[in-house]
């Protein structure tokens, strides 16, 4: 093969410079100067371990929607006791519109409550938004290439309650966190010191405890800009929704990786076939990683050499960057904590959680990175619950 490793490899010097920039971004923003980060706040602190209760966890992803009753016990316990899932499909397109898609969340609610049940609800909504409480959130930017019309500058909970009355439900809509908040919330309180919560799937953020604010907050780190790339994060970036958008996103995240590695196969061999954009999704690059799995397409030997070569350099690049910015933020805090990730690249891709495990480990972080499959669910419920003590 004619390309090299140097195109997707992070050499430690460089390492080193990702995370001192990202240090260096984080301070910025804490200080109220420029950076690609945010500091989106929650109103929320780490889990007591005292929450207990029903309540109802709306999950809005960037795929599927979850709609689940969650009994809380207190102590880390929880029981789901009803869910129900969906693809959103295209109501997440520019064909969508934002009643359509908010009439669709809440028809997920009938298999879940009966209509004159007046549960609260925790919602975990996986984009950036503005919020001055708990309660409230209005959309900044649609990310990970979604569209649908009518829903950026509104609040969300409102459109959600909304829909709730025109199915004539009674669920209060009473908390609404980034999916990052509610897997770090989550992680709280089942491994209490949880000082991280990242998403590792579809798309890719974290959120960690800032003790100066006294709040959990969402850092929306797959907009940090200061990372390098190659001719294949150009040419993605260009052919994006929103081009200059979402650097490490597009680096790291599910909605991205195959694609990468498509764009970098097809230079090494312009006629394998894989002309349509995003037909190689994170499915295929978990066989091309499996030694021994059969390949998902019909591609000559040495071209599904190629692909599982390409796979695992992509694959690495995208976990030690995810990592790096653990360890930026162990920097900035002067101290270390457990992690907790949700996400289906961080739980199905063969090899990734050690990829992320051997990074961190690299810079002298050797602590628990757990996976908290279900976590946006668990963490909306904790939400709801923390709000509806809040309001009483
Ligand atoms: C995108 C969203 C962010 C979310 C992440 C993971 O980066 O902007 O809010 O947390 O995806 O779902």
């Amino acid at each position: 093969m004619k390309q090299d490793l140097q195109l997707w490899q992070l050499l430690p010097p460089a390492q080193e410079e990702i995370i001192a920039a990202f240090q260096e971004d984080l301070a910025a923003k804490l200080a109220g100067s420029a950076s690609s980060l945010s500091l989106l706040p929650s109103f929320l602190l780490p889990a007591t371990g005292q929450e207990e209760g029903d309540f109802v966890a709306l999950d809005f992803g960037g795929t599927n929607a979850r709609m689940a009753r969650i009994r809380l016990g207190g102590q880390g316990r929880h029981k789901v006791l009803k869910q129900v899932s969906k693809p959103l499909g295209v109501h997440l397109t520019a064909e969508g519109h934002a009643e359509g898609l908010f009439d669709f969340l809440a028809s997920l609610a009938a298999d879940i409550v009966e209509p004159e049940e007046r549960l609260p609800l925790g919602h975990t909504f996986s984009f950036p938004c503005e919020q001055a409480n708990l309660q409230q959130a209005q959309l900044l930017r649609w990310s990970k290439e979604i569209a649908t019309p009518g829903v950026i500058g509104q609040d969300v909970n409102q459109l959600l309650r909304e829909a709730f009355a025109r199915a004539g439900l009674q669920i209060q809509p009473v908390a609404i966190i980034n999916d990052t908040i509610a897997t770090l919330l989550a992680g709280t309180y089942l491994l209490p010191g949880t000082q991280i919560g990242s998403i590792l799937g579809t798309g890719h953020n974290t959120a960690y405890f800032e003790p100066s604010r006294n709040m959990l907050l969402n850092l929306e780190s797959g907009a940090f800009r200061a990372i390098p790339g190659n001719e294949f994060d150009a040419a993605l970036d260009a052919a994006s929704l929103h081009p200059g958008e979402q650097p490490l996103e597009k680096r790291v995240s599910g909605r991205y990786l195959g694609e990468l590695v498509r764009l970098a196969l097809l230079k090494e061999h312009p006629h394998c076939g894989l002309k349509q954009p995003y037909c190689v999704t994170p499915f295929h690059l978990a066989a091309w990683l499996h030694p021994g799995e059969r390949c998902p397409f019909p591609l000559p030997p040495d071209v599904v050499g190629t692909a599982r070569q390409l796979a695992q350099w992509a694959t690495w690049r995208s976990a030690r960057l995810a990592a790096l910015t653990y360890v930026a933020l162990f920097r900035h805090l002067g101290s270390s904590g457990p992690i907790a990730i949700d996400g289906s690249l961080y739980e199905h891709l063969p090899g990734y959680a050690s990829m992320v495990r051997v990074t961190l480990e690299e810079h002298g972080y050797r602590i628990p990175v757990r996976l908290l499959k279900g976590g946006s669910a668990l963490g909306a419920a904790l939400a709801a619950c923390a709000a509806s003590k809040n309001l009483l």
